[in-house]
């Protein structure tokens, strides 16, 4: 690893090196945001990627020639992570988030593949790292519990599932066209639907990540639209780790009054 690959800390977390540098991570969150903006917002593998997919082709009236000309980073950039409470005045924010046991089974097998990422170690070791916040990105609950519990009352911020998304894909991009004020014709609804299907967003070399070279991710060890499936957590969890994960879940998300769609699944 080169000084410019090693992680950068900022402020306690960490971010693999090759994407940031402390100034930009700065940058981030100074960000001088404008109503018409739109911020997509996740915790990592918890479908940021299928919804820049959903909010191009909403803007694009469901034509797809933008999301198959266009590298997904390049129409929906990363400003990194974490935004100060100040921006949320400004701009339309979609909070997306997933099963916290499908994300942490995403995020190990991401790891295997990501080369910017620490070695992917065993999923028992994965997983206490993943409870603790200490992997890269922060923690998963103060990340979730930060952009919801405080937030429920923000009218420009939509709470949006990877699981609602998997149920009712049709229902969910008419919620985010009505959210974003962007109403479309039935026709252009179902072109949505077709093109931000897991097998579509699969084939599409704009989004599916293969125009990243080995040296960043490695091809031959996964994919990164690897499964796109929910309860995917029950192939690797054991009995004991799910019961260690629904203990730690409770004591840690007992602040949060809301109501999570993927508690019940
Ligand atoms: P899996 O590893 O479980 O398959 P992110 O973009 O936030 O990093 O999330 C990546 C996860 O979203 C991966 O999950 C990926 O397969 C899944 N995903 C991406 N597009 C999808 C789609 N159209 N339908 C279902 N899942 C999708």
């Amino acid at each position: 690893m080169t000084s410019a690959e090693l992680p950068r800390i900022f402020e306690g977390i960490s971010f693999p090196g090759h994407l940031h540098t402390l100034e930009s991570l700065q940058f981030a969150i100074s960000f001088p945001f404008q109503d018409q903006d739109i911020l997509i917002v996740s915790y990592p593998k918890s479908g940021t990627t299928w919804v820049q997919e959903m909010v191009t082709l909403i803007c694009s009236r469901g034509d797809p020639s933008l999301t198959q000309s266009v590298p997904n980073w390049a129409r929906a950039p990363w400003l990194e992570h974490y935004y100060c409470a100040s921006v949320l005045g400004a701009a339309s924010i979609i909070y997306v988030s997933r099963n916290p046991k499908d994300v942490v089974v995403s995020f190990y097998h991401f790891h295997k593949m990501a080369n910017f990422l620490p070695e992917a170690e065993t999923f028992e070791e994965f997983l206490k790292k993943f409870l603790m916040g200490t992997l890269s990105y922060g923690s998963w609950f103060d990340h979730v519990k930060g952009w919801t519990c405080q937030t429920a009352t923000l009218e420009n911020l939509l709470h949006l599932t990877y699981e609602e998304m998997s149920l009712d894909l049709h229902g969910a991009i008419k919620k985010v066209s009505s959210f974003l004020q962007h109403p479309l014709l039935e026709e252009e609804v179902n072109n949505c639907v077709q093109h931000c299907s897991f097998s579509s967003m699969k084939n599409n070399n704009m989004v599916n990540y293969t125009l990243v070279s080995d040296h960043i991710m490695d091809h031959s060890k996964g994919c990164f639209m690897r499964k796109g499936k929910t309860g995917d957590w029950k192939n690797l969890f054991t009995e004991e780790q799910n019961h260690y994960f629904n203990d730690f879940f409770k004591s840690n998300m007992q602040d949060c009054a809301l109501d999570f769609v993927w508690e019940v699944q």
